[in-house]
């Protein structure tokens, strides 16, 4: 068992966002302290919907669920339906949420939680890092207060998904990005941010067969066959309700890097940081100095690390250089199967 870990997580929930959030319930020694919600792949309140209507399909009503930022920092908010579809989770159809979002504002929540248990939480960051940087701006000493973060953001060396040279995370919101690792820069190194990149998020490719053996693991009746030559949109009659709403996640997602050549496979992103901040996944880093670009036009949301010190300026991130995707999968499988199968037998979900 790995050590305990309590978690802050922010996200913007999209499909590999459910996915993480599924992966995170199914782990007993993780302590979810509280989700909050930020646009990015749909608005704020879709979000939040979906963030409140999977923890109650991952049998955890309990974790409170709320809304930091409702824009960018300083730019208009672009959302991404044709990613993840209009509600931001493919084809599922969540049953309507019984609980309802916490009052207080997501940044208030946060602060008052690290200031609570100083040294004691990750804040895992899945979204544009709108609603952190608020944090970091009304709590400058966060960096202090957090025990360590997890980001999936940037793209270093590597093709943007968004952008010839953007990812998305730090495109919708590059003056929140920049803000977040200027907060960083000359901390101690075990200290600094774990970033998960494009470079090393999108060798954790899922397949079709990886969602077969989750849904065996599951204990789902028949096979749940997501295949490339099936009609798009086709729903999932998987016997476990947790496996057919992930299962209608992910063909809308598989669909998605087929019509942008990619093949008929899902990145999935934030399941991979939800494991390095989970202490779960195996990885190595690279420490360097990230700069944000937040000027020029064409190149707005890209990322670049200098690893070599050119800069003569101090290092502000840990970027993931290494990671094991078949071990990753082998553990989504394992984990999120035994969820599943467990939600099943107590009948919960609809
Ligand atoms: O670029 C991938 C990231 O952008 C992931 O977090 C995905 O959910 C989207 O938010
Ligand atoms: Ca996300």
């Amino acid at each position: 068992m790995p050590e305990p870990v309590s978690l802050l997580l922010d996200c913007d929930t999209g499909i590999d966002d459910a996915l993480a959030l599924a992966y995170l319930c199914s782990q007993p020694h993780v302590e979810l302290v509280a989700v909050s919600s930020t646009p990015g792949n749909v608005d704020v309140e879709q979000v939040a919907r979906n963030n409140l209507a999977l923890l109650e399909l991952c049998g955890r009503p309990d974790v409170p669920v709320a809304i930091g930022a409702r824009t960018p920092l300083r730019i208009p908010l672009v959302t991404t339906p044709e990613t993840h579809g209009p509600q931001g989770i493919g084809y599922a159809e969540l049953p309507e949420p019984r609980s309802n979002v916490q009052p207080r504002d997501a940044v208030e929540l946060w602060i008052e939680a690290a200031r609570a248990r100083p040294g004691e939480l990750t804040a895992l960051l899945t979204a544009p890092l709108t609603t952190f940087a608020l944090a970091l701006r009304a709590e400058p000493r966060l960096p202090e207060l957090l025990r360590g973060v997890v980001i999936m953001g940037g793209s270093y060396y590597y093709q943007g998904n968004t952008t010839p040279t953007a990812e998305w995370n730090t495109h919708v919101d590059p003056h929140a990005a920049a803000e977040v690792f200027a907060a960083y820069s000359g901390m101690p190194e075990e200290r600094l941010p774990v970033v998960c990149a494009l470079e090393t998020t999108e060798r954790i490719e899922m397949r079709p067969d990886h969602l077969e053996a989750l849904a065996r693991e599951a204990g789902c009746a028949e096979p749940e066959l997501v295949l490339p030559g099936q009609p798009e949109g086709q729903r999932s009659t998987a016997s476990n309700v947790l496996i057919r709403h992930l299962s209608d996640m992910l063909r809308f997602y598989f669909e998605f890097h087929r019509a942008y050549d990619q093949g008929y496979i899902a990145h999935v992103h934030d399941y991979f940081a939800a494991a390095v901040a989970a202490g779960t996944a195996r990885y190595g880093t690279r420490t360097g100095t990230v700069h944000v670009e937040t000027e020029a036009p064409k190149l707005i949301g890209t990322t670049v690390a200098d690893y070599r010190g050119l800069w003569g300026e101090a290092p502000n991130a840990r970027i993931v250089s290494e990671n094991h995707p078949e071990e990753a999968f082998a553990e989504l499988i394992r984990s999120v199967g035994r969820l599943a199968r467990q939600l099943g037998q107590l009948g919960a979900g609809r």
